[in-house]
Order: structure tokens, then C-alpha cells, then sequence
């Protein structure tokens, strides 16, 4: 009778100690402890596998639960338009997010992976976004209130697909515009540059004062971690060839392409991004005097240093050609997480091997890991690891639009505007008889969004929600004004019209990267015919879409008013508010405006500078000017109207003249 009794006490102590295991007490899952003693106590109980696997990052398309659990992947990546399926909902990255995620909670220790993706102007890659304009238009704004909104929307749209991680701002400082990559410079100024670094205030919260400098801040879960990048001198390669050399002296690196990089550092940027560029010769991706000397010793930079995609690879010539040499030289140069991104095995086998050999020691591995580790443990990636649906509805909402909206009408810079301050053409009158839109850039969603948008290389027409410039156009003039959209008239055309004004809008074809490196700089043919021969037989606003200054020269005769409207994104109505007067024009040019290619490179203070737009340079509306006001020159535009006004006015001199 009593032995079953006693089998029942042993099994309920037995179902208590299994039950205490449970709740055994993990000091790197304490939120309360400080995060250097969580990380030290999670490094502490890591396998060498392990630690490389935090040190690895791989593109989605090689994610799978299984495979971050085998390998202890670290963290993933979107590449340019790499995404779940086309149009994909928020409720598809979510879920996207969240199994890679299963697999990595589901390992021995249970260490969350960091998604990332390239929002670099909005969440760029996702259907329904908002797009904001890129970095050289926001450079044009100098205004870094407006950034740092910004960076909060785009950290709530990123946070939206469930993502933590982007990659981004560009913070180089491009100083020769046929560099493909120089719409993603806000100027060819560090200054400018320094001051549009608030964009990291917003993606990742606002530091607190007494913050230790170096140290990575990411404020929760409405925040991102931002990635400064590419360090360093990305904007300064010789001739503007992407991924090239960068040829300066310690002057010139330190004054020009590095100040950037102590503002992000000081607002607490979570991780930096190596260039595939050189600097004097020596790849960055193997510089250990500046990843290891300069920016994680001299700096006290305390967040991750990321490859570029591939970065390792292309350290030699050809790329890939002895990738244990690059994985060893990446690695020592203080490269703490690879984006690999795809041979994930090779990889791992490789630093496994150079670590087991010696050549890359265990104190480097560990110092790379901690910083992965500090990064996920302040943003409180172990507390919340899986992403929910709760912010699903901030992507593409109508603040954020409005705020692209805001910064779509700052960063205009009008370049001409009437042949003399008393004779401006801008703004335009809503009310007019007839209008012609033209151009291969007036109706084309895509081309304004540039590269970076949806896919890698950009798109043509309607690549995502948003408002292109005709229909902006369409919607902010009078019901009587009848516009008339055809891209490119020939003359019989004109000539059959009488239009009251027209507004052309023309510029470069969407592009990213090395595939947009150009040694001519012209504008997508037939946009100087269509300048050409609309302004010829009209009076005619030109408005140029394009991520750089282009050559206009030649044709500025020919019309009435030019605005630089680089690449807006998916907010064309900020165009129209501004062209027909609802609001100023307030933008600055955030780089110099050549007058001819074979000038280049020429920036701001440089002796040969002899500019078509200086640096700087951008009109305002003189308001002080009778009918100038917005309303005003709704009046004077008409054309009838506008004989009323002129007898009118005689009219009322010819009274003064009689009256003194
Ligand atoms: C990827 C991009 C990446 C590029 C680099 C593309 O295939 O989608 O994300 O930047 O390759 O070469
Ligand atoms: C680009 C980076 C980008 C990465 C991931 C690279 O080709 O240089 O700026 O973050 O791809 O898409």
C-alpha cells in the first residue's frame, strides 16, 4: 500500500526539478543586468561555430529556419528588390521575418538573428512605401529637423515589415557627379553631409545626453539600427568610378570624406558599412589602420562594422579569386559581420579554418561578436525578437506621404526664373486656358523615384502607389485650366496649339551603382528635342528629374524657368505646390552645376571653379513684385488677364504722372 505512494512522491519531485530547469536563471536573458555583463556572460558560453555564425550574414534567398539554426546564422539581408513576392504585404514580411527568426530562437542559445534591407530613401524595396526623395534632393533642403521626421518614418515603415536593421544613410560625400551613386550623397559638402546625419536622431531615437560617445543607441521598437556608410572616401574615387581608388592625402581624408562619420558616431550609429572602394591603393575592405586603427580604436566606435555585399570578395583581383585571403584580410582588418551573401559555407569554412590555424585569433572573433551582441542587446532584439503586425499600418500612410510631400517641395532648387528679377515666370497661374505637360519624366512614377526604388536598378512607370508630376500637375489647377499631357510634340503639334504656358519635365533614366556611372551627364533622349521644340513654340518651365546636375547649358536660353527636382520619389505633388505657388522655393544647390563635363571634377573652392549654378545657389519667388504673390500670379497669368493688368496698370500711371 504504501510503495505506489512513494513512486508518486519521487515522480512529482522529479516533474518539480524539471520544471526548476526550466526556470534556471540565464544572466544573458536578464534585461535588468547591464549589457556588458550580458554579453560577457553569452560570449562565455558560446562554441567557435556559434561565433561565426553571428559574423555571418546572408541574403533571404538563402534563409531558411533550418539553415539559421544549422549554421547560427547571425543575421539576413534583403538585397536591392529582393523581396517575399511582388506587392508583398506587410503580413508577408512578417511572417517572412519571423520563421528565419523561429529557426535562430530555436538554437542552444537561442540568439536572435538582425534583419536588414537598404532603406535609403523610405523603405524603398517594399510595394506601398512611402519614397522619400533621395539624399541629394534632402541635401538641397538643409534642413535637418526635416531629416531627422525623416529617418522616424522611415524607421516606422522599416519596422512595419518587421524589420529592425537598415542600411543606411550614405553619408559620402560625392565629389564628382559621374559617380552612379551620387544621388545617394546629400552634397559634395561635409558640412552638408554633417547636418543631414540627423537622420540617424530619427531612425534610431534621440541620444540621451549623458550617452557614452561611441556607444551604439537604438531607442525601441518603433526605432531601427542605422548603418553609416561606406567607409570611407566612397564619394571621392578617381574620375567617379564606382568602387574605385580614392586618391587623398591625410588632409584631404580627414577634412572631407571622414567629418561625417564623427557626427553618426556622436548620435550613436549602430554599425558602419566598409566601401569596396580604396583609398590611396589599398582596398578598405583589408584597411586595418582605418576600420580597426582609425574607426574602432581612434574613434571609439563600440557598434559593428559590416561588409559590403560581396565586399570580402572583390578585396582581390578578380573578385572571388582566392576568397580565403579575403576572408582572412577582411576579417583582420576589423570586419565584424560579413554580408556574405550567398556562399555561406565557404565562408564559415574559412574563418573556422584561419581561426583553427591562427591566423585569425580568437580575441578578434570575440571582439567582433560583442559588438554584435552590444547591437542586438540595446535594441532589445533578445526581449522582442519576433515581429508582430502592430505597425503594419504605417507603411505608405498619409502623414509619412505628406511628409515626403514636405521634403519634395524643399528640396526644389529653381535654377532661372524670366530674363530679369522683374520679369519672373514662376510661380505659374492655376487658371489658364490650355497647358501643355511634356516630357519623358511627367508621367512616369518609376523614373521619379530613381534607382533604389522597388528594384535594385529603379523602374518605369508604375512601379508603386504615388503621384507622378502630371497628375500632381492635373490636380492643382483650376477645373476650367485644360492641360494636355504628350511626351514629346513635334512642331506641327505646337503649332496647331496655342498653349497658355508649358512645363516640361525631362531628365536622367532611373539607375544604381556602377550602372550609373556616366562620363557625359546628358538627359534621357528625346529630352532635349522636347525641350527643343516645346520651348521654341511656347513659353516653358523645364523641370529636371535626375540625381545630379546634368549638362543644361545650351538649352537655359531657350526657357523660361528651370528647376532641379532630382529624384523626388512617390510625392510628384510637392512639385506642383511649389511651381504654382502654394509655397516658395527654398532649396539650395547641394552641388556645384558644371557648365560643360570636361570641368569635372569641380567642387566649391576649388581653384578652377567656374560654375553654370554656383554651390549654394537657388532663387526664391520675389514676392515683393506686384502679382507674385501665389494668388496674385494666378491673375496675371492668363493670357487675357494679363492685357487687363497691363492697361490697367498704364492706365493708373498715366493718373500718377497727372496727379504729381
Ligand atoms: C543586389 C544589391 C546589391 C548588388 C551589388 C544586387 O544583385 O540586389 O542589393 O547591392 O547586387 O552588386
Ligand atoms: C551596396 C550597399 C548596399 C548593399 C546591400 C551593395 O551593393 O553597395 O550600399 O547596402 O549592396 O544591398
Amino acid at each position: 500500500m504504501t510503495f505506489p505512494n512513494i513512486s508518486w512522491a519521487c515522480l512529482l519531485l522529479l516533474l518539480c526539478f524539471a520544471s526548476m530547469g526550466d526556470a534556471v536563471y540565464t544572466k544573458y536573458k536578464d534585461p535588468k543586468q547591464p549589457t556588458n555583463t550580458r554579453i560577457k556572460d553569452l560570449i562565455s558560453r558560446m562554441t567557435l561555430a556559434e561565433k561565426i555564425g553571428q559574423m555571418t550574414q546572408i541574403e533571404r534567398l538563402e534563409a531558411s529556419a533550418d539553415v539559421m539554426k544549422k549554421h547560427f546564422i547571425g543575421s539576413v539581408l534583403s538585397g536591392g528588390g529582393s523581396v517575399p513576392a511582388p506587392q508583398a504585404t506587410p503580413s508577408i514580411w512578417v511572417n517572412m521575418v519571423n520563421e528565419f527568426q523561429k529557426g535562430s530562437l530555436s538554437t542552444r542559445l537561442g540568439i536572435p538573428m538582425i534583419y536588414g534591407i537598404d532603406a535609403v530613401h523610405g523603405n524603398n524595396n517594399v510595394y506601398n512605401a512611402t519614397l522619400f526623395p533621395h539624399n541629394v534632393g534632402l541635401g538641397a533642403t538643409r534642413d535637418p529637423d526635416l531629416i531627422r521626421r525623416i529617418g522616424e518614418a522611415t524607421a516606422l515603415e522599416v519596422r512595419a515589415t518587421g524589420i529592425p536593421y537598415t542600411f543606411a544613410p550614405c553619408i559620402a560625400v560625392c565629389r564628382d557627379p559621374r559617380w552612379g551613386r551620387c544621388y545617394e550623397s546629400y552634397s559634395e559638402d561635409h558640412r552638408v553631409v554633417q547636418q543631414m546625419t540627423d537622420i540617424i536622431l530619427g531612425l534610431q531615437g534621440e541620444i540621451p545626453m549623458n550617452h557614452t560617445k561611441g556607444v551604439p543607441y537604438i531607442a525601441g521598437k518603433d526605432k531601427v539600427a542605422a548603418c553609416a556608410k561606406h567607409y570611407v572616401g566612397d564619394g571621392g574615387t578617381h574620375s567617379g568610378i564606382n568602387e574605385n581608388n580614392t586618391i587623398v592625402d591625410e588632409h584631404g581624408l580627414l577634412g572631407i570624406h571622414m567629418p561625417p562619420y564623427y557626427d553618426s558616431i556622436i548620435k550613436g550609429v549602430a554599425t558602419v558599412m566598409v566601401s569596396y572602394s580604396s583609398l590611396n591603393g589599398v582596398k578598405m575592405h583589408a584597411n586595418h589602420d582605418l576600420v580597426t586603427g582609425y574607426l574602432k580604436s581612434k574613434l571609439h566606435f563600440r557598434g559593428f562594422v559590416i561588409s559590403d555585399w560581396q565586399g570580402i570578395d572583390r578585396i582581390t583581383s578578380p573578385p572571388g579569386s582566392n576568397y580565403t585571403y579575403s576572408v582572412q584580410a577582411g576579417i583582420n582588418a576589423g570586419i565584424d559581420m560579413v554580408m556574405v551573401p550567398f556562399n555561406y559555407i565557404d565562408y564559415i569554412n574559412d574563418v573556422t579554418y584561419l581561426v583553427k590555424k591562427g591566423i585569425i585569433n580568437m580575441s578578434r572573433i570575440d571582439d567582433a561578436v560583442r559588438r554584435i551582441l552590444r547591437v542586438k542587446f540595446t535594441m532589445g532584439l533578445f526581449e522582442n525578437p519576433l515581429a508582430d503586425l502592430s505597425f503594419a499600418d504605417q507603411l505608405g500612410k498619409k502623414e509619412h506621404r505628406e511628409l515626403a510631400r514636405e521634403a519634395v517641395r524643399k528640396s526644389l532648387v529653381l535654377l532661372k526664373n524670366g530674363n530679369s528679377p522683374n520679369q519672373q515666370f514662376l510661380p505659374l497661374p492655376k487658371k489658364a486656358r490650355s497647358i501643355l505637360v511634356a516630357g519623358s519624366h511627367a508621367s512616369n512614377l518609376g523614373y521619379q523615384c530613381g534607382g533604389w526604388s522597388v528594384q535594385w536598378m529603379g523602374g518605369s512607370g508604375n512601379i508603386t502607389a504615388g503621384t507622378t508630376i502630371l497628375d500632381a500637375i492635373k490636380s492643382t489647377v483650376a477645373d476650367s485650366t485644360h492641360v494636355v499631357h504628350t511626351e514629346n510634340p513635334d512642331e506641327n503639334f505646337m503649332k496647331s496649339n496655342d498653349f497658355s504656358f508649358a512645363i516640361v519635365v525631362v531628365g536622367e533614366p532611373p539607375y544604381a551603382e556602377t550602372l550609373g556611372d556616366n562620363a557625359e551627364l546628358t538627359i534621357l533622349e528625346p529630352g532635349t528635342d522636347t525641350i527643343r521644340t516645346v520651348c521654341s513654340a511656347a513659353k516653358c518651365a523645364v523641370v529636371i528629374i535626375s540625381g545630379r546636375p546634368v549638362v543644361i547649358e545650351p538649352y537655359l536660353p531657350l526657357m523660361e524657368a528651370l528647376v532641379a527636382a532630382w529624384l523626388p520619389g512617390t510625392e510628384g505633388q510637392g512639385v506642383a505646390d511649389v511651381l504654382f505657388g502654394d509655397y516658395g522655393f527654398t532649396g539650395k544647390l547641394p552641388r556645384t552645376w558644371f557648365k560643360s563635363v570636361d570641368q569635372l571634377p569641380m567642387n566649391v573652392g576649388d581653384p578652377h571653379y567656374d560654375p553654370l549654378f554656383p554651390f549654394g545657389f537657388g532663387l526664391a519667388i520675389n514676392s515683393s513684385q506686384p502679382g507674385f504673390s501665389a494668388s496674385g500670379a494666378d491673375r496675371l497669368r492668363d493670357g487675357n488677364e494679363r492685357i487687363v493688368y497691363a492697361v490697367l496698370s498704364s492706365v493708373l500711371s498715366v493718373i500718377l504722372m497727372f496727379w504729381a
